[in-house]
């Protein structure tokens, strides 16, 4: 067994003796609870391999696309700059285990390392969390080719082989949506592919590659789902499903014109990937402002597609406002945001960009209720970003993580067929994007060479809410009713 196979299988079985028997709280009106929430929902919290593990070189480890990017951009802070150590996940996994049980998880959130390769508390996993094999991109430049399918299909067959007898959620890819715009129009993500105007990279061409990486991801997805549904399902009683990236989108205005860019900020920004799989194509929305840059599904592929998701997993943050931008241009020449002809304005408190007003993911589930005939949900990361030196007191934080819970009681109450809830993240990590801040319940001392943790007050209020407690001071009046 490779040394890989070894540790996450030694993940793996360290969950199965972690059990999570909540007490059942006495109700009190009027105060959210964990009784608010449906028998069975599940609570976690989540990690990504690079973000978590570290241990970038050891045991056969090679580097993976991210490793590149962040040794090319390092953040310069005193954070982790890149995810060679990071919250050095690989080797405190153990210690990080306990952390979850004293926290009363349901479930953990994690993703395995493509590039390693090749971890009961209830293991969600996700095959790809941004960090393609180097060599998959130095190749044939990894999800602009359709050889990445083929790829993705025979990695996803060895992790079903080798570890889907005990995971019970897997996710394919984590937020191919921001993939597609971080790594392939802005090209402030790995792998860093752009072109002027849109960005500044060596290379890259941000008017088509995004719709070209769009739908290879969507295929490769839809083929280890069908892979994994043919061989593997039936014996292993797993979920298969993919995660997206979801803001609540809102017209800045409610003038006809702001309106009708708000549906089609909701088509390129995820009915580009959700259309495809609820309904076997992209949006009408999209196929006008497009082109022939759309690539276009086969009435194979179409079919393969449509219902390949056993749940929906979702990553919400924000609310953004959208604007009529109305672009004359030729086609040819404008991105996919120039595409969309909207402009997007984030609702922020002004110091952090995110909205600690929970209506948003009500109102967002609503949506998806609505739109896909209330798919099943799991709500993969909800969090809150703050600076990584505050150590204990991080009460804006708790303040977002209630408002969204209270949120999505009243989603629940309102049929929204929403399972499981995780919060980014489990502890301080490497970040991509949020240079100083991070989003963990747990402290992690980067200065300490044994990067010792520590529960922050949202740490002990989401324990205490786990529990069934309701002396962490921070529970709150229930608005609903
Ligand atoms: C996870 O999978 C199990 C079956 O393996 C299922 O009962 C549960 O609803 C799934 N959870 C989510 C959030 O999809
Ligand atoms: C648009 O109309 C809705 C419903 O009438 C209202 O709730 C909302 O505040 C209005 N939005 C703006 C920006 O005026
Ligand atoms: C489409 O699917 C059918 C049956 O599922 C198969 O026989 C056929 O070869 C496929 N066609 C292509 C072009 O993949
Ligand atoms: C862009 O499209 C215009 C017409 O729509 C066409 O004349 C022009 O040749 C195209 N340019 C490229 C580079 O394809
Ligand atoms: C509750 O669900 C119904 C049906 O989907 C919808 O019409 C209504 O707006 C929802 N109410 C809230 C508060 O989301």
């Amino acid at each position: 067994m490779r040394p890989l196979r070894r540790v996450v299988a030694l993940l793996l079985a360290a969950f199965s003796v972690v059990g999570s028997a909540a007490p059942s709280p006495a109700r009190s009106e009027g105060i959210i609870s964990r009784d608010d929430f449906p028998a069975g929902f599940v609570f976690g919290a989540g990690t990504s391999a690079y973000q978590w593990e570290g241990a970038a070189a050891e045991d056969g480890r090679t580097p993976s696309v991210w490793d590149t990017h962040a040794r090319a951009h390092a953040h310069g802070g005193d954070d982790p700059v890149n995810g060679d150590v990071a919250a050095d996940g690989y080797h405190k996994y153990k210690e990080d285990i306990k952390l979850m049980k004293e926290t009363g998880l349901d479930a953990y959130r994690f993703s395995i390392s493509w590039s390693r390769l090749i971890p009961r508390i209830q293991p969600h996993v996700t095959m790809f969390h941004y960090d393609l094999p180097q060599i998959l991109e130095d190749e044939y430049d990894g999800w602009l080719s359709p050889q990445i399918i083929g790829d993705f299909t025979a990695y996803a067959d060895v992790c079903f082989r080798e570890f889907g007898d005990r995971v019970t959620n897997w996710t394919t890819l984590n937020e191919p949506n921001a993939l597609v715009a971080l790594g392939y129009d802005s090209g402030i993500g790995p792998p860093g592919r752009c072109s002027k105007p849109f960005g500044d990279c060596s290379r890259g061409n941000s008017v088509d590659e995004p719709y070209i990486v769009a739908h290879n991801c969507l295929l490769a997805h839809s083929s280890a789902v069908s892979l994994y549904k043919r061989k593997y399902q039936a014996k292993q009683k797993g979920l298969i499903g993919i995660n997206l990236y979801i803001y609540n989108i809102l017209p800045f205005t409610n003038s006809t014109e702001d309106i009708a860019a708000t549906k089609r900020a909701r088509a390129f920004y995820t009915g580009w990937f959700l259309d495809p799989l609820y309904h076997g194509d992209y949006p009408l929305l999209m196929k006008e402002n497009t082109g022939s840059k759309l690539p276009i599904f086969s009435q194979n592929q179409s079919e393969q597609l449509i219902n390949s998701v056993d749940f929906l997993g979702i990553n919400y943050y924000k609310i953004i406002y959208v604007k009529d931008d109305p672009q004359n241009g030729p086609i040819n020449k404008s991105d996919y945001v120039a595409d969309m002809s909207a402009k997007a304005i984030l609702a922020s408190d002004s110091t952090t960009g995110f909205h600690v007003l929970g209506f948003g993911l009500q109102e967002e589930l609503e949506y998806l209720k609505q739109s896909y005939g209330n798919p099943p949900i799991c709500i993969h990361e909800n969090g809150y970003p703050m600076h990584q030196h505050v150590v204990f007191d991080d009460g804006p934080r708790v303040e977002f993580l209630s408002t969204h819970l209270r949120s999505l009681v009243i989603s629940l109450r309102n049929g929204s067929n929403t399972r499981g809830y995780f919060v980014w993240s489990l502890m301080d990590m490497y970040e991509l994007l949020s240079l100083r801040n991070t989003y963990g319940l747990y402290y992690v001392d980067f200065a300490d060479k044994d990067l010792k943790r520590y529960p922050r007050s949202s740490a002990i209020w989401y324990a205490n809410f786990l529990k069934g407690r309701r002396d962490s001071g921070c529970t709150e009046r229930f608005s609903d009713h």
